[in-house]
Parts: structure tokens; sequence; C-alpha cells
């Protein structure tokens, strides 16, 4: 079984799923940052070839399933029609995982919380990108190319209060913050983090996969 992970980052898809698959595997792991396909093909369990290039320069002859994680919202519409069309002529499965939806709910609730989302998503769409949309996108394309879809809620659940998860939520708002208030420079960001950072708080960051199959 040949599969691909697209934008495979440090390899986590792989380190997952590799050993999921009951078939023989050879992988090949493509980023366009060298260094991380490299890393993400020395750490898998199975055979797997690090590929250096964009989803854009993806050919995806003789690929059985195609993969990715957190990657569908840094594409542009075009990219992901390109890309579901190229899965579907190679008669690939695919699965596309932890897609952000741009749902975030935090609790407690804040007078901001909205506003931050709001400039947050903008910024996912900025340049074309297809941010939030990026799921319903991917979902409506791959039904249209034939395939069977399925799709699940994944949601990252981040508990701000308890010492484990803390430093990862903090880790996460501090990035969902600095990408809001590039958007929007009229928050009051810094006044809305330490309102939070003073504070326990758990946050769900809705994301998606979606899985295709060929009939
Ligand atoms: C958010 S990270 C996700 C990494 C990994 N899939 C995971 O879930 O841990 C996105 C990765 O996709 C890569 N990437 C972003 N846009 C890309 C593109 N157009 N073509 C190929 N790789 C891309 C980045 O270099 C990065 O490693």
């Amino acid at each position: 079984m040949v599969v691909r992970d697209l934008g495979c980052g440090t390899g986590s898809m792989g380190r997952w799923l590799a050993p999921r698959l009951r078939a023989r595997q050879q992988w090949f792991v493509h980023d366009r940052d060298a260094g991380l396909a490299r890393r993400a093909a020395a750490s898998l369990p199975v055979p797997a070839t690090p590929v250096v290039g964009t989803v854009a320069d993806i050919d995806l002859t003789g690929t059985d399933v195609v993969v990715c994680s957190a990657l569908l919202d840094l594409l542009s519409a075009v990219e992901i029609g390109a890309l579901v069309d190229a899965c579907a002529a190679a008669g690939a499965a695919v699965l596309f995982a932890l897609s952000v939806t741009g749902r975030v709910r935090f609790d407690p609730a804040d007078r901001d919380d909205a506003r931050l989302a709001a400039a947050f998503d903008a910024h996912q769409r900025r340049d074309g990108l297809a941010g939030p949309d990026a799921p319903d996108r991917v979902a409506a394309a791959l039904g249209r190319a034939g395939m069977e879809v399925r799709r699940e809620t994944t949601p990252w659940r981040l508990a701000g209060g308890s010492a484990g998860s803390r430093p990862l939520a903090e880790e996460w708002l501090r990035g969902w913050c600095d990408a809001a208030a590039v958007q929007d420079p009229t928050l009051d960001v810094d006044g809305y983090l330490a309102r939070r950072l003073t504070a326990p708080f758990a946050v769900e960051v809705g994301h998606v996969d979606v899985l295709g199959l060929p009939r």
C-alpha cells in the first residue's frame, strides 16, 4: 500500500496511522520544509521516503491512500480542488484529518471571545486561503468526485485549569491571539490575554476529520 502524507510536519500522522493499517506499506512524507520531511521519514515505523515540495507539485500516480492533518486550512480553494481531483483520478482513499472549523468555545466565556474568534477566522482566510471553510469545501469536492464521504468532529479540548495541560492551553491561546491581533490591530489583545492568563479556563477548538473512499 502506497501512502502519501501531505504537509507531514514531524510525522505525527504516520506514527499514528501506520500501525493501524493492516498491510505492507510504503509511505512518502511530503512537506515544503525539507528538514521536517526528513525528520518525519526517520520517525515512521514503516519504510518512508521524504519528498520536498508543495501540494501543488504533487504526483499521485500509483498512490493508494492520501492523508494529511492540520493542513487544509493552509490551502487555497484552487489547491483544494486540484488535490481532490488528483486523489479521485488516482482512485486513492483519503483521510484529511484535524481541519479547523472556526468553532471556539471557552469556559468561562469572556466579553471579547467573539471578536477575537472573528479576527482569527478572517486571518485564516487571508490571501484566498480556505481557513475554516476548508472541511466543507473538501467534503463537497470529494462528493462531486464520486467518493463516499464521512465526517467526524474531532475537537481539541484544552483544559487550562489543570496543571498538566495548562502550558499547551496557554501556547494555543497565545497563537490564537497573535493571529487575531495581526488581523485587527484595534483589538485589546493584551487586556484579553491578561484576563485569561490570570485565571483557569477550558477551551474547545472545533476540528473535523473528512474521510473519502472510492466507491
Ligand atoms: C500545521 S502543520 C501540520 C503538520 C502535521 N501534519 C501534523 O499534523 O502535526 C502544517 C505543515 O504543512 C506544511 N505545509 C504548509 N503548506 C504546505 C503546502 N502548500 N505544501 C506542502 N506542505 C505545506 C508546513 O510546512 C507544515 O509542516
